[in-house]
């Protein structure tokens, strides 16, 4: 059985096949082979399909190609169930297909045609460098709309991920601690249908609110702490991305409270601007604006919207992306637009997703305002910015460590559509 129905399956095999170009080239889309653990003999990691061949088949067999051409279609090769395996871990799910030690005469039948490789790499298959670049270039593009099945798995991980957020608000107190408010936001989104986690949970308690992507540990919850939660209940592979910035007594101080109305307002304007055709980069433009002024309002930084964006003075406290695509995994296709080059900047941050806004694209909005010892205590960051920043404000504001809020918006042909709006912000 597979997660997806026949026609999901066609749909997305129709607009797979649409992106390959050169009807004379063959494609091939690897499922994976499970990665072994450091010194862990037969023990390997949980295997995750690579997105392409999953999003292709609804499989989570590992060991399966599908393979292109243009006058047969797709065929599916898959890996038979072995007798070790049905003993050790019980009967396999194995889809439709062909056995997989059939591909090599497959290719050789039609030896002298340039064959793209995406998904995994699959060991001995020929390989061209140039035709896989343009393929995955257009093989991205048809991935990057969610289909309607994708948008029914995210539902119920956005629901599951609900129910998690509001235990959040039940067990963050003084005196828990991070790991504690993780175990039960976790375990709340599996008795709500979740079938993992999209990620490590992230729950820092006051100072490790600074740290981006920070690991639950034993600290206890201060009374004047910010709690920031980052999780997602993952359900069949898709997940929810969610941020929130709790007061561990249930009020901000006001330092804490100005902070967190700058950050707020900073979203809800860039999720204003998720919108068919509008620039990502001009999504977070307009968030880094709205801090801009806000931390200008505060006394924390000093100079025009534009000289603080364009010279980058606001990555020191907005030091990451606005968002990213989401749903087959945290990191979903994402990329930049033909032609463009890598790693473009934008207002001092390395913004990854270089695209316009499409319809049925599903991207994060992010932002958020650090104090991060390791980016404000930089001597050469200080000479820079020597002047955008009031620096001898800022320890007062070291308190506020970090605030950060995030919601799955879902771009449609109007307004956009935030699937997480459930989430109380
Ligand atoms: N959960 C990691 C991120 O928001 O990117
Ligand atoms: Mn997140
Ligand atoms: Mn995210």
């Amino acid at each position: 059985m597979t997660l997806f129905s026949e026609d999901v399956l066609a749909g997305r095999a129709r607009r797979a096949a649409e992106a390959t170009g050169d009807t004379a080239d063959l494609v091939l889309v690897g499922a994976g082979e499970p990665i072994g653990k450091p010194g862990g003999l037969d023990q390997t990691y949980p295997f995750i399909p690579h997105p392409e061949y999953f999003w292709l088949t609804g499989s989570r067999r590992p060991g399966g190609v599908m393979a292109f051409d243009a006058n047969e279609g797709w065929k599916h090769f898959v890996r038979p169930a072995s007798p070790d395996e049905r003993l050790w871990e019980g009967e396999p799910d194995v889809p439709p297909g062909e056995d997989v030690a059939g591909l090599d005469a497959w290719i050789r039948e039609r030896a002298l045609r340039r064959v793209a490789t995406l998904g995994a790499r699959i060991p001995g298959a020929p390989f061209d460098g140039e035709v896989t670049a343009s393929v995955q270039e257009r093989f991205d593009a048809a991935r990057r709309p969610k289909d309607a099945a994708e948008i029914a798995l995210i539902t119920r991980a956005v629901a599951a991920t609900a129910a998690g957020y509001a235990k959040a608000r039940e067990v963050i107190r003084p005196g828990r601690t991070e790991r504690e408010v993780a175990i039960e936001i976790e375990a709340e989104f599996f008795r709500h249908g979740a079938t993992g986690v999209g990620y490590g949970t992230i729950v820092g308690a006051g100072s490790n609110a600074a740290v981006l992507h920070f690991e639950p540990g034993a600290r206890v919850i201060g009374e004047h702490d910010v709690v920031l939660v980052d999780a997602g209940g993952e359900i069949d592979g898709y997940t929810a991305d969610v941020t929130r910035t709790f007061a561990a007594s249930g009020r901000f101080t006001a330092r804490q409270q100005a902070i967190y109305d700058i950050v707020l307002a900073a979203q809800l304007a860039a999720i204003g601007r998720c919108r068919v055709g509008v620039e990502w980069h001009d999504v977070h433009r307009t968030a880094a604006r709205v801090m801009a002024a806000g931390l200008r309002d505060a006394d924390l930084m000093r100079g025009s919207d534009d000289e603080l964006l364009e010279t980058g003075a606001i990555a020191l406290f907005f030091p990451h992306g606005v968002g990213h695509m989401v749903g087959l995994g945290v990191r979903d296709v994402g990329g930049r637009a033909a032609g463009r080059p890598e790693g473009r900047m934008c207002c001092g941050a390395r913004v990854r997703v270089d695209l316009p806004l499409a319809e049925n694209y599903l991207m994060t909005v992010e932002p958020g305002i650090y104090f991060v010892p390791a980016i404000l205590d930089d001597p050469a960051r200080r000479a820079a910015h020597r002047d955008r920043v009031n620096w001898a404000a800022l320890d007062d504001w070291r308190e506020v460590a970090g605030v950060r809020i995030e919601d799955d918006i879902f771009v449609t042909p109007g307004e956009p559509r935030v699937l997480t709006a459930s989430i109380a912000k």
